[in-house]
């Protein structure tokens, strides 16, 4: 490539077709949740570093190895954001304990995980979330997957599979860990180096090996959903009525675990089985521990990230999605010189009646403006040339049918609107 400079590793440029495509299913989950009540909130993109290290977990591979750390001029360590939730959730403690609760939010902004790139897993990757802090009702958690639902449903994603889980809270998850570490200890030597290391960091962790034989082990292994407190059991068959209610279709998948460790109790994800290993278009939980690593007081809070990339991967793979930036309406090639500053003047009062127009900038040829109108998929091109320019006119010339005619420039903007 003769190009100095690439975009660095695991980071995407957006423009053209797919940038509308993006831009288009963040305008539906925008609406969809705010239908709900969500309103946005903004956190800074880096924090102090144990705002992350402190809440995803010591033995979690974003505080392990993926996080991008540093020092300011001043020595303080901060930490480009990795996850979106434990932000909020300090920006929620700091501002928003006294506000109608719970306080239910949604954004869309950048995270930063230095991960091994590959189709879907990226560097810097965008999440839409939506966090719902100050209620343990499990009809929140069953309204954000149904809403989830809706809004795969309104791009145009089927065929999703939901799969949930309850994990449990600091009463029951104790007595299960020792439990299940009796059980890896039993079969040590058919688990992979890692999930040996899993078993001292997080053994729930061990669900997640993609290891052949650890899979076979894990299959075999005590089940969470078998050892939940009554509270805990409660909870999550309420969260099951309220979307058989709604009459959504998951799969409870006892193995489903999360890569955070602030999770508690609901966990789920929406996966897409042939966007390959990387499948999860989303996963969210129950974290209702989380306001406490951050010194704040008990506070019960639900929610997910859905990786924005994996969705517009999704949908052109599918061959679906929204429409996208309808096309221009109108282009112009202003062939006359003399007649360039009026007429560019002109294609503002054409936009502010409502069209999109633009211009076939410097040329001075007719041909190739008509080319680039065909490539853009315009409707009509409006020629000013020397003989338009000297009657005070233009020609429109309808992309379709190649029909032409004559109009004055004192009622372009509304003839062209007509
Ligand atoms: P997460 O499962 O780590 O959860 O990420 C959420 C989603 O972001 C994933 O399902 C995936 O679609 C996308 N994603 C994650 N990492 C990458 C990557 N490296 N490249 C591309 N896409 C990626 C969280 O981050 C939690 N904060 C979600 C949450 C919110 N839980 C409760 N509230």
């Amino acid at each position: 490539m003769s190009q100095e400079f690439q975009a660095p590793r695991g980071t995407l440029d957006w423009f053209g077709a797919r940038a509308g495509l993006r831009r288009a299913v963040l305008d539906a989950a925008r609406e969809v949740f705010e239908s709900a009540g969500y309103g946005q909130v903004v956190t800074p993109t880096f924090e102090d570093t144990g705002v992350f290290a402190r809440t995803s977990g010591e033995g979690s591979d974003v505080v392990r190895k993926e996080m991008y750390s540093f020092t300011d001029r001043s020595g303080r360590p901060l930490t480009l954001r990795p996850e979106g939730t434990a932000g909020v959730m300090r920006a929620y403690l700091e501002h928003m304990t006294r506000l109608p609760q719970p306080v239910k939010v949604w954004y869309e902004v950048p995270m930063f995980r230095y991960a091994a790139v590959q189709k879907g897993r990226y560097r810097e990757h965008y999440q839409f979330g939506v966090e719902a802090i100050g209620s343990d009702d499990p009809a929140v958690d069953a309204e954000q997957i149904g809403l989830q639902r809706r809004w795969y449903e309104r791009v145009g994603v089927r065929g999703l599979q939901l799969l949930l889980n309850s994990i449990g809270d600091g009463r029951c998850r104790p007595a299960y860990l020792q439990l299940l570490v009796s059980y890896l200890d039993e079969h040590a030597d058919e688990l992979c180096d890692e999930c040996r290391e899993r078993r001292d960091l997080n053994p729930l962790r061990t669900f997640d090996c993609k290891e052949k034989g650890c899979r076979a082990v894990m299959a075999g292994a005590p089940k969470i959903t078998d050892h939940l407190c009554e509270e805990c059991a409660a909870h999550f068959a309420d969260v099951r009525a309220h979307l058989d209610a709604r009459g959504v279709a998951y799969t409870v998948d006892p193995g489903l675990v999360r890569g955070l460790d602030y999770y508690t109790r609901t966990a789920w994800e929406w996966q897409w089985n042939e966007l390959g290993a990387q499948s999860a278009l989303s996963g969210g939980g129950r974290y209702d521990g989380l306001a406490e690593q951050l010194g704040g007081r008990p506070t019960p809070g639900v929610g997910f990230g859905a990786g924005v990339e994996r969705l517009v991967l999704t949908l052109e793979e599918m061959g679906a999605g929204p429409a996208t930036q309808r096309p221009l309406d109108v282009l112009f090639a202003v062939l006359a010189d003399d007649a360039r500053p009026r007429v560019h003047a002109l294609m503002d009062d054409v936009r502010a009646a409502g069209l999109r127009c633009d211009a076939a900038y410097g040329g001075r040829r007719l041909k190739r403006a008509l080319e680039l109108a065909d490539r853009r998929g315009v409707a009509a091109v409006v020629i000013v040339g020397d003989d338009e320019w000297g009657a005070g006119e233009a020609s429109v010339r309808d992309m379709t049918t190649g029909d032409q005619r004559r109009v004055a420039l004192e009622t372009l903007a509304e003839e062209l609107r007509r």
